[in-house]
């Protein structure tokens, strides 16, 4: 198969969809390399590296499209990419549909097929492609919730840790998957007050025989998150319905209740948000304020720590990528249920339901 890699196009999107061990991989396997120039550089892979196990760099992002079968990157085509793509080809990468009907438009309308990092599910319901990404987000999150507390930030200028004598910060996170417990992970570990919440009360008595003392779980309510907010410094948003928009746990109203130059992360912004005065921000400016409350919204939170992340995040799509190559998606997907999962858009059609729900569009069948 050719498999092409073009260079990521979204604001300081720093990540690149295969590193040279993966290109060594389906070299190995007679399969036809394309990387675009200076694709994997921000990732610590120059041209060279590439090339030395068998790919070919070609010069420009429309080059990589009009050769390739298969496309393989990390974030969702962006408008200048929509006319790129191709009926037939065959897309591997995050789409995040369900937020974004003209992304979803336009790929329904190029006929390509659309395979979604973020749907692949393992039969335990697990998401084996979201799980890396998630690791690096939910620390990050908390990361740069601490950076933005600082007054010269805009925030309150609060530590997190507080020091002998002076409280620490108190953090609220709600959702307590892969994001969220790696978000109160690290706050605890900087030594704030960490709440944090979850509807899945198998998920919480977990995180309960696991988690360091700072840590405190708390069923997911809006009573409960209404009551927790005018002493919270700093709220994670990490939940997730799969493949769904998310609900929004935090309305306008409710930001008045906090004090001002409190922080919002919403890392669940890539499904909409989980904040209602959420809106998708960039690393070149990634906050705003509302109400006096600082919101941190940024889409590709992993694209900053791109060395990390490109690593982690080509360790879990290799295997994936390989059989795809190795069989076509068609018999991969057949024999690999977990794969079939991250079908979302098949030849124009849309097959995944949840997609389909969000925009009021037909779900097909293949
Ligand atoms: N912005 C970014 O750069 C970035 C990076 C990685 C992941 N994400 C996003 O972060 C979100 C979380 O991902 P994850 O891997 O942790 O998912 P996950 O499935 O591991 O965890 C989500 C958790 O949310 C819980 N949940 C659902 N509804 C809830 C509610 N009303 N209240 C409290 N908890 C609720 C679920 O029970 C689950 O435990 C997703 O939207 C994902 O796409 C964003």
């Amino acid at each position: 198969m050719i498999v092409g890699i073009p260079k990521e196009i979204k604001n300081n999107e720093n990540r690149v969809g295969m590193t040279p061990a993966g290109v060594n991989e389906l070299v190995k396997h007679g399969h036809t390399v394309y990387v675009q120039k200076g694709a994997g550089e921000n990732s610590g892979f120059p041209d060279s590296s590439y090339e030395r196990v068998g790919a070919k760099i070609l010069a420009t992002i429309e080059d990589v499209y009009a050769i390739s079968e298969m496309i393989v990157k990390v974030k969702e085509p962006i408008a200048p990419e929509y006319p790129l793509i191709r009926k037939g080809q065959l897309l591997f990468t995050y789409f995040h549909f369900a937020s974004d009907r003209r992304l979803t438009e336009a790929m329904m309308s190029s006929g390509a097929t659309c395979l979604a990092y973020e749907t692949v599910e393992l039969k335990d319901h697990s998401l084996p492609l979201l799980i890396p990404m998630s690791e690096v987000a939910g620390r990050m999150a908390t990361q740069e919730g601490a950076r933005f507390l600082e007054r010269p930030q805009g925030g309150k200028g609060k530590l997190m840790g507080g020091v002998p004598g002076v409280k620490p910060a108190k953090v609220l996170v709600i959702g307590a998957g892969v994001v969220g417990y790696s978000a109160a992970r690290i706050a605890a570990g900087m030594g704030a007050d960490v709440t944090i919440t979850d509807l899945s009360l198998s998920r919480l008595r977990h995180i309960d025989e696991i988690k360091p003392a700072n840590i405190k779980t708390l069923y997911s309510s809006e009573f409960n998150i209404r009551a927790e907010l005018p002493t919270t410094d700093l709220v994670v948003g990490a939940v997730l319905i799969p493949g769904a928009k998310a609900p929004h746990l935090i309305t306008r109203d409710m930001l008045s209740t906090m004090e001002k130059g409190s922080v919002l992360v919403d890392v669940a912004i890539d499904q909409g948000g989980c904040f209602e005065t959420s809106r998708p921000t960039t690393h070149s400016e990634p906050v705003y304020e509302v109400d006096g409350i600082i919101h941190y919204c940024v889409a590709n939170i992993p694209g900053a720590v791109s060395a990390t992340s490109t690593l982690a995040l080509t360790n879990a799509t290799l295997p994936y990528v390989v059989q795809l190559a190795n069989k076509g998606w068609q018999k991969a997907c057949s024999e690999d249920e977990a794969l079939y999962k991250g079908l979302n858009i098949v030849d124009g059609k849309i097959i995944y339901p949840a997609v389909a729900e969000a925009f009021g569009l037909p779900c097909e069948t293949i």
